[in-house]
């Protein structure tokens, strides 16, 4: 029986993607959240087992994949989903918050995936998914720091997938556009911009409301689900709202002329 193993399914594109894989017969679906609570109270399948995990607890990933390996033996596929957004000015955002953020979007999936590999790698089978960002392939303006961290995970995945071709184990970044889901409310706190950055900022927070057709989580799940059961070897999925079109955007017209155009359309310059 395939085992999966997500991480952050208390809502959004986790959440999805529990009730997506539950409803494929045969899997057992792992998901972490910060509290535990009973699976139906997560609005997630009765047969989800559930652990506690902080990301921000640098020792945390150990301790969860000691317990699961433990209780479940090694998951056939990992997906490293949870994840936050800053938003803000570069400027402006303390030392110490970018240092958690790189924490729990960057060291805890790699903590994760390094508990698993040599299991994965002595079975000779394996599939690693990261959950990345279409802001892993271009970079939003004060989205900068969020965006820096996806960045991070696309060159680890791609670095993984060389290492990890020979011994049979795939690895995926699965590279979302605009999902309506919680993680958009680290911009409410910058609604009313002051400072320096207020015009440049305010601009930005028209720009992301005038992002109405964002998909869905379901949307969003689904396509992650193909991406995982997709027996290619495939590393980059693009998934969810204009995340297809600015890449190809991006890359038909070179990044330069790309940024020119989008820094007007963001900051309105
Ligand atoms: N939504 C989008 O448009 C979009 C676009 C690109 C990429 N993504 C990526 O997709 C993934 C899922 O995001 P989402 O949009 O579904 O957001 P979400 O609904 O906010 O879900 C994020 C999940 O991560 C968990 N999480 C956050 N910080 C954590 C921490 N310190 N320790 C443990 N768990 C933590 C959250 O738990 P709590 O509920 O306890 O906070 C939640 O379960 C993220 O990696 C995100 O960067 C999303």
């Amino acid at each position: 029986m395939p085992t999966m193993l997500i991480t952050g399914v208390s809502s959004g594109i986790g959440n999805a993607l529990v009730r997506r894989v539950a409803a494929e017969p045969g899997w057992t679906v792992i998901g972490t959240v910060r509290t535990v609570k009973p699976p139906s109270e997560h609005g997630l399948p009765d047969a989800t087992f559930l652990y506690s995990f902080e990301a921000s607890d640098a020792d945390a990933a150990a301790a969860l994949a000691g317990r699961i390996l433990a209780e479940h033996g090694c998951p056939d596929v990992i997906v490293n989903n949870a994840g936050y957004v800053l938003y803000g000015p570069v400027e402006e955002t303390p030392l110490e918050r970018i240092r958690d953020l790189y924490q729990v979007n960057v060291f805890s999936p790699i903590s994760l995936i390094q508990e698993f590999l040599p299991t994965m790698r002595s079975r000779g089978s394996g599939t690693i998914v990261n959950v990345t960002s279409l802001g892993g392939r271009l970079v939003f303006p004060f989205f900068t720091n969020y965006n820096s961290t996806k960045h991070a995970m696309e060159g680890y995945s791609e670095g993984l997938w060389h290492e990890l071709k020979p011994f049979g184990i795939r690895v995926k970044a699965v590279e979302p556009g605009y999902v309506a889901t919680p993680i958009y409310r680290a911009m409410d706190d910058r609604a009313k911009p002051t400072g320096p950055y207020a015009k440049s900022l305010s601009a930005m927070n028209r720009f992301s409301e005038s992002i109405t057709n964002r998909s869905t989580p379901e949307q969003a799940a689904e396509e992650t689900w193909r991406a995982i059961s997709d027996a290619s070897d495939k590393l980059r999925y693009p998934i969810a709202a204009y995340a297809r079109v600015m890449v190809r955007a991006r890359a038909l017209v070179g990044s330069m002329t790309f940024m020119r155009f989008m820094n007007r359309q963001w900051l309105g310059k």
